[in-house]
């Protein structure tokens, strides 16, 4: 039994696409159990990028399963435009490789309109989300007025579901934001024709999880987002609506919690974010740009383009990470990036109000912008580490930065990536 999971350790972005790259070559089955279409995750293979937004990067490895679970919110018309693109960069992608659960909800055009006018109402002092109908898509579905993949495999019951909330969602468009509004017939052709096109891969992905689990398949659950946008654990409401933490993997995809073996964290070597929100080690002006701007591909959005912003390691967000997923092992990304600093400031507690050291993030996130981190310094090492391939030849301050993160999260670094290709990793622990 072997089920590797995956979470991002801070605000997303941790290089999750590189490391499930990586480890894909053990694995038999990616599956993707929450979010959508926010995610980005990079993967330079031999001089080509893919940037997958939905489909599981496992699509990558010929002879993989990737399985699209329950959890994950589907923009159908994006799901199609990413599989042509991916078909025309050579993947081959069929029912026996793609398999989306029919339980997912789907992301109606009217989420992705609602997300923008949201966000263009609040000004500047919106989420800054991704405005792919994230948040729309989970309210639906709590509140139980969403569409399922199923539902596209039926006209008839797809248009009664339509009738029903179109006139709600078009009375909120037009009277509270002043949009247009969504012609219903318009609206059910053009999702009667995605699933056309989807149905051969829209199936039961309960019974398929079941049979890959009963198989002794080597499972690979790719994390999207990370720790800080969880719905439940992150900083509310600067985050996204699903559960990016371990446990989303099980009511997002069906593995039974009992059959994780281990859950690896990604974090990078220093912390970015991108949208608003709290971030107690943001760096800006010069120090920022350092960060932002060193090593073959700069800090900017790969869905949105946006710049991320900037900071150190935060070791007590970190802790926190570790406490809510039961992170078992960190691969640590991006730690070339740390040759372009003159030295290392890692946030190692926090003063809070009373001005008393804290070791871990509070989960009261009101009080996080009041928060003063506490740094510790360490040597940089100023050569350029990204063609090594061994620890042992990493120079000392590098090794010493990896060890002093291990003593703070008591969590072996069992990977750590030293550039955006696949070979510039290197394994200290296998994990499957
Ligand atoms: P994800 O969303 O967690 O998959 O991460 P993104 O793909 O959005 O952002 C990570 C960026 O860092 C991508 O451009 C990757 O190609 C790149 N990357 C990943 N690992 C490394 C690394 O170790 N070093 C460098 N320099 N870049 C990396
Ligand atoms: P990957 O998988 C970084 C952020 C957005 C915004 C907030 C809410 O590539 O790590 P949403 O569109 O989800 O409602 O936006 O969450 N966000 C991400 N930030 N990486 C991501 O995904 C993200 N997905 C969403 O910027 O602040
Ligand atoms: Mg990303």
């Amino acid at each position: 039994m072997s089920v590797v999971v995956t979470v991002g350790c801070q605000w997303g972005d941790e290089g999750k696409g590189k490391i499930i790259d990586f480890l894909c070559r053990e694995a038999d089955v990616v599956i993707r159990h929450q979010g959508g279409n926010n995610a980005g995750h990079t993967i330079l293979v031999e001089g080509q990028k893919y940037i997958f937004h939905i489909v599981p990067s496992g699509i990558l490895k010929p002879d993989s399963m990737n399985i699209i679970g329950n959890g994950v919110v589907v923009d159908p018309f994006k799901l199609l435009e990413e599989m042509d693109h991916l078909t025309a960069q050579g993947i081959r992608i069929t029912p026996e490789r793609l398999k989306i659960s029919g339980q997912a909800h789907v992301i109606m055009p009217y989420h992705r309109q609602l997300d923008g006018l949201e966000e263009e109402r609040r000004g500047g002092k919106g989420i800054g989300t991704t405005r792919r109908g994230i948040g729309p898509a989970y309210m639906d579905k709590v509140a139980r007025y969403g569409v399922r993949l199923y539902d596209l495999l039926h006209e008839d019951i797809l248009r009664k579901r339509v009738e029903a909330i179109l006139p709600l969602k078009n009375a909120i468009i037009q009277q509270v934001y002043h949009g247009q509004p969504l012609d219903p017939d318009e609206l059910l052709a053009s999702l009667n024709a995605c699933g056309r096109r989807l149905a051969p891969f829209i199936t039961d992905t309960t019974e398929v999880v079941e049979q890959v689990l009963a198989e002794g398949k080597k499972i690979l659950c790719e994390g999207a987002q990370g720790t800080m946008l969880d719905i439940d654990f992150g900083t509310y409401p600067y985050l996204t609506s699903s559960n990016t933490t371990a446990g989303g993997v099980c009511t997002g995809s069906a593995i039974p919690p009992h059959k994780i073996s281990t859950v690896l964290g990604i974090a990078k070597a220093y912390t970015t974010r991108v949208g608003e929100g709290p971030f107690p080690t943001e760096l800006f002006g010069e120090e920022a740009d350092r960060l932002r701007n060193a090593g073959p591909v700069g800090e900017y959005g790969a869905t949105t383009g946006r710049p991320r912003r900037c900071g150190w390691l935060d070791i007590p967000q970190m802790r926190y990470a570790c406490r809510v997923s039961g992170i078992t092992h960190i691969a640590l990304t991006r730690l070339d990036i740390l040759s372009a600093v003159p030295e290392i400031h890692v946030a190692t507690a926090y003063f809070d109000q009373a001005g008393q050291a804290r070791p871990v993030l509070s989960a009261d996130i009101n009080v996080l912008g009041e928060c003063r981190p506490v740094y510790e310094t360490l040597p940089s090492w100023r050569e350029d580490i990204s063609t090594i391939t061994r620890y042992e030849d990493l120079p000392r301050a590098a090794q010493a930065y990896v060890k002093a993160v291990e003593d703070w999260l008591k969590v072996p670094v069992a990977m750590i990536s030293v550039g955006p290709q696949r070979h510039q990793t290197i394994v200290r622990q296998h994990l499957f």
